[in-house]
């Protein structure tokens, strides 16, 4: 069987996240290529000997720029923070290497340009890492759209939920502009925008208006390498810096048929954990979808009789009907979150052998228009006014 080498760069969160799904792609799917995990990078100070040893990568490597030119390695799959994607992405492309990179694709829109021209002028595959699309319930969401279930598009309404940054948070790189591009909105816009680009299988023209707010504007400076990741700082007792970001950033827009959207992305909406939603109306039906019931699909059919329409709560875990389930486990044995990095894993390996995906898999030109959104949605918060996306190229 046809084998790859995958070098992994960064061994956080995405790190333990990416490596799971390497390691498990191949026991629960048949992909025409096999991934070996070759070689993981990290910083000295984060011991990438005892990662590797953990999650069963061959080697560890403290030497990204050595790592990506290796003969051995065929695939670089990048994982650190933002502003690291761009150097990492154009070093593995120019040495020829297919790249996957996680999201958002850069921490800015020349970062992104940037890696979308080196990948053009190289005959390499490149792939960014919108794991949500690979929920089984979301990918179902764009089937039945492109089934034409819903009709004609009204309304999209996506908003993404998080919590977990009150004052305690010491300043880690997500805190930092020149690290992280942007806040609340890279982290978590990003995703909101390019699931409903997927499902709706159109794309946004223009940013109304938008309001971006930092609701903490100084942090402590973290003592050592937090669990969080790289810190935004050297460490200190007592020290603060400055939070150059987004705590939460909310727009309205319209896709290209006219349907009206409304993004909003925020880390401290307190009671929401991971609350990644977008709701979809159209002329014959309406779809639904809530992170935290990943399992979940609700679909409202306006073609029945008005006596009998409803909201359907699908269990989307039918080995048969539904996409990617059937590698999994029996009906309503539920999946989780690191399955949709497998799956994503699975079809990063199809279009590798040059098969289709289960459903559109995102290049570095699909992430870059995404980027263009949040670029176009800045330039509104910061201006105060509408933009058009022609405008932001
Ligand atoms: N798809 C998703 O749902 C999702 C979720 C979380 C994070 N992310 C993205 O994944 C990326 C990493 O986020 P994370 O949460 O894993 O971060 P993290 O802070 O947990 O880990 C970052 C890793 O990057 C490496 N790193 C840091 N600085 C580096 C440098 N200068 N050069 C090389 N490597 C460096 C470190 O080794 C560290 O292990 C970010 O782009 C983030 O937006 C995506």
């Amino acid at each position: 069987m046809a084998t790859i080498n995958v070098a992994l760069i960064g061994q956080g969160f995405m790190g333990r996240s990416h490596s799971n799904a390497w390691g498990q792609v191949a026991k629960f799917f048949k992909p025409p290529i096999k991934p070996v995990m070759h070689t993981v990078f990290g910083q000295p100070e984060e011991n990438p000997q005892a990662f590797a040893a953990n999650w069963g990568w061959q080697n560890a490597a403290t030497d990204w720029e050595a790592l990506v030119k290796s003969p051995e390695i065929g695939l670089v799959d990048v994982v650190t923070p933002n502003y690291m994607h761009a150097p990492v992405a154009k070093a593995a492309i120019l040495a020829g290497k297919h790249v996957a990179c996680e999201k958002p694709i850069a921490g800015t829109l020349a970062d992104a340009r940037e890696m979308v021209e080196a990948a053009k002028k190289a005959n390499v595959k490149t792939f960014v890492w919108f794991n949500y699309r690979r929920c089984p319930a979301v990918a179902l969401a764009h089937q039945l759209v492109k089934q034409g279930k819903l009709g004609e598009i009204r309304h999209v309404r996506a908003t993404y939920l998080q919590d977990w940054a009150d004052d305690n948070v010491p300043l880690l790189w997500r805190f930092d502009k020149t690290l992280a591009g942007s806040g609340a909105h890279g982290d978590l816009n990003a995703h909101i925008v390019d699931m409903t680009r997927f499902v709706t299988g159109m794309e946004i023209v223009e940013i109304a208006g938008a309001i971006a707010e930092t609701f903490i504007k100084k942090r402590k400076l973290p003592t050592g390498v937090s669990a969080g990741g790289i810190a935004s700082g050297r460490a200190g007792a007592d020290q603060w810096g400055d939070v150059t970001v987004d705590d939460a950033v909310l727009f309205l827009a319209r896709f290209s048929n006219g349907a009206v959207a409304s993004f909003e992305a925020a880390r401290q909406a307190t009671g929401n954990q991971n609350r990644n939603t977008f709701e979809i109306n159209g002329t014959k039906g309406a779809l639904k979808f809530d992170f935290e019931r990943m399992n979940e699909l609700l679909f409202y059919d306006a073609t029945l009789p008005r006596a009998v329409q409803g909201w359907t709560n699908i269990m989307v875990t039918h080995g048969g009907d539904h996409p990617y389930v059937a590698n999994w486990w029996p009906d309503a044995h539920i999946i989780g979150y690191e399955h949709g990095f497998v799956n994503q894993a699975y079809d990063i390996l199809k279009v590798l052998a040059g098969e289709e995906p289960t459903v559109p898999l995102p290049d570095f030109e699909d992430a870059y228009n995404t980027q263009r959104v949040l670029e176009a949605a800045l330039i509104s918060a910061a201006e105060r006014r509408p933009v058009n996306l022609d405008d932001v190229k």
